[in-house]
């Protein structure tokens, strides 16, 4: 099976739900402790294995491309400060053997329609789209635990978890008929329906592993929920014709999209931060929490 090596990070929303952190900067950018969203996604995707990062951005997005650029000034500032691990910190944002592009999102018509405007840059090889605001916490990592199931089945790969019923609003929610061991393949999907109508309560987390057949599907999805063009929908045009699976990962699952999920994220990478959680876990104990270790 060929080794999938492009990552698509879809990074042209608004990011309204943080306003007003996000007026004149990129949601993406807010750091979970001291790394920005988009890099600890970009990290998840380079430990799977990807090379090739491919970033649909969108209006007020250049600081995104700053982020993964050198930045020589810094680099001479910390150098003649004789800062050294600080410079190693800012070169190492991104390993010099992975690829960046760039593609614009000229208008906000829904995650399906950033996948298409990626189109050109992954042409025809399976690939991985993955939502920075969903922050997974995992050993392997989420997107490693999916380019294993794609190696061994060959077919396209969704992320799904389960939630409480009445979230199911907030989420793309499957349908599935469970095969042999713990493989579950997507007999339905559909972009957060009303609990009463939900077919489960496993939801899409956003991580996936996509076959170039979804272009073509995407090309003909229809506006759907709230008037865009759904990953969703495309997907659901696909299982019709290919077999796609879920993968129940391994790991915790952050909702950085929401301001508790953010918060839960910071409390939890920063007790485990090698500079900072000693400290931290003794403030929380003070503050009369009770913490493992
Ligand atoms: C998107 C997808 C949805 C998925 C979710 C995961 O929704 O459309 O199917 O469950 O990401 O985070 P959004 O959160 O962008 O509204």
């Amino acid at each position: 099976m060929a080794k999938i090596t492009k990552a698509v990070f879809p990074v042209a929303g608004m990011g309204t739900r943080f306003l007003p952190a996000t007026k004149a900067s990129p949601k993406e950018m807010m750091p979970v402790v001291d790394k920005p969203l988009i890099q600890h996604a970009v990290e998840e995707a380079v430990a799977a294995g990807m090379t090739e990062m491919i970033f649909v951005t969108g209006r007020g997005k250049r600081a995104i491309e700053d982020h993964f650029d050198t930045a020589y000034e810094l680099e001479t500032e910390l150098t003649g400060r004789g800062k050294r691990e600080l410079l190693s910190v800012v070169q190492n944002v991104i390993p010099r053997r992975v690829s960046c592009t760039y593609v614009r999102q000229p208008q906000a018509l829904g995650l399906g329609h950033a996948i298409l405007c990626a189109m050109p840059v992954v042409g025809n090889v399976p690939f991985a789209v993955v939502l920075a605001d969903d922050l997974i916490d995992a050993d392997p990592p989420a997107l490693a635990q999916m380019a294993a199931v794609y190696k061994d089945a060959g077919c396209s790969v969704v992320a799904v978890q389960k939630i409480p019923r009445r979230q199911t609003r907030q989420y793309g929610i499957v349908e599935t008929k469970r095969r042999a061991g713990a493989r579950q393949r997507i007999t339905g999907i559909v972009e957060k329906p009303d609990p009463r109508r939900a077919p489960s309560n496993l939801a899409v987390v956003g991580r996936y592993v996509l076959t170039p057949a979804i272009f073509r599907h995407l090309r003909r999805v229809k506006p759907g929920a709230g008037g865009e063009i759904q990953l969703t929908d495309g997907i659901a045009s696909l299982l019709r014709e290919e077999e796609v699976l879920a993968c129940e990962f391994d790991g915790t699952r952050y909702d950085c999209g929401s301001k508790l999920g953010y918060l839960q994220a910071n409390l939890a990478f920063a007790m485990k931060h090698p500079e900072v959680g000693p400290e931290f876990r003794n403030y929380m104990r003070k503050m009369g929490c009770r913490i493992r270790n």
